[in-house]
């Protein structure tokens, strides 16, 4: 049964997309079998792993169906397709943005409980697919709406990224209180919290010791990622150009390395922490 997870926080730009794509990636370089599953109308997890195969195959993915279409025809299978070995993508399109008026004409509010029916559409969907795989990753936007209530329904672990400035701070523990509304809410939500994953604004300054410090004391010190994300150019790279990898890219040097380092340490925290069967 695949563990389903989302990197969350309610403030924009702190990672959610860099980091859910980069822990796929390096998932999937490890073995497991990993479906990234964009569900934000900026596609920004889309574009970032289309380039990616681009860059280490030499040729242009093309997209034959949008996710939004497939969710039309009730089978998302025929939407996803494989970045490399082990990794495939559910991408979103700017289409997705009609998703919420699909849901409200599919399920009127004259339906049985139609604001759980619409949050749980897309948890239907993924059923027969989802045994499938070890690990699937939601991208979501960062604001409090269907696409990112769809992601929790589903999920089974949530980690909050927290960049380390006040306002990422302040949308985490929005987010953090968001989440226990919705456990509270509805019986079928039944998710676990793996941690706080501290992504530093930048590498040298002591508010980000403070701002971590702050996190530890209002989630609790063992919800704390270990793993600490550095602020690494290269990453902003790969939104322009694609993930470069050994052996397959022409660009590859101690700064791709020092991330994919990173990465692969994050990705064995993240096995540990998914790993509770409590
Ligand atoms: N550790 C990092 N070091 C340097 N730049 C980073 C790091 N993490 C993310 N970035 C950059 O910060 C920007 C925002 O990151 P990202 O898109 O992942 O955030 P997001 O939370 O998904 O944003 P949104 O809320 O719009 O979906 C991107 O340009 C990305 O390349
Ligand atoms: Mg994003």
């Amino acid at each position: 049964m695949a563990k389903k997870i989302v990197f969350g926080n309610f403030k924009g730009g702190v990672g959610k997309t860099t980091n859910s794509v980069m822990v796929a990636y390096e998932l999937a370089k490890k073995g497991f079998k990993v479906l990234v599953c964009d569900l934000d109308p900026q596609a920004n997890s889309t574009q970032l792993l289309i380039r990616t195969y681009g860059l280490q195959n030499n040729q242009e993915l093309v997209i034959q169906k949008t996710m939004m279409v497939a969710i039309q025809e009730k089978n998302i299978k025929p939407a996803i397709v494989n970045i490399m070995p082990n990794l495939d993508l559910l991408p979103s399109h700017k289409d997705f943005v009609d998703y919420p008026d699909f849901l409200e004409l599919t399920f009127l509010p004259n339906t049985p409980n139609y604001k759980e029916e619409r949050m749980a559409f897309f948890t239907k969907l993924l059923q027969p697919i989802e045994n499938q795989y070890d690990y699937i990753i939601f991208d979501v936007p960062p604001t409090l709406s269907i696409f990112t209530g769809t992601a929790l329904y589903s999920s089974d672990f949530i980690v909050i990224v927290l960049q380390t400035q006040q306002r990422s701070l302040d949308g985490a523990e929005a987010f953090w209180e968001y989440l226990q509304t919705l456990y509270n809410e509805y019986d079928a939500i039944d998710f676990d919290i793996a941690g706080v994953l501290p992504v530093l604004l930048k590498n040298d300054s002591g508010i980000d010791n403070q701002i971590i410090k702050d996190a530890s004391d209002s989630f609790g010190d063992d919800m704390i990622f270990t793993t600490i994300i550095k602020h690494m150019e290269r990453l902003k790279r790969y939104d322009r150009k694609g993930i470069s990898e050994e052996g397959y890219t022409s660009v590859y040097d101690f700064h791709d390395r020092k991330v994919h380092e990173l990465y692969n340490q994050l990705a064995d925290e993240i096995i540990n922490r998914t790993n509770s069967e409590d």
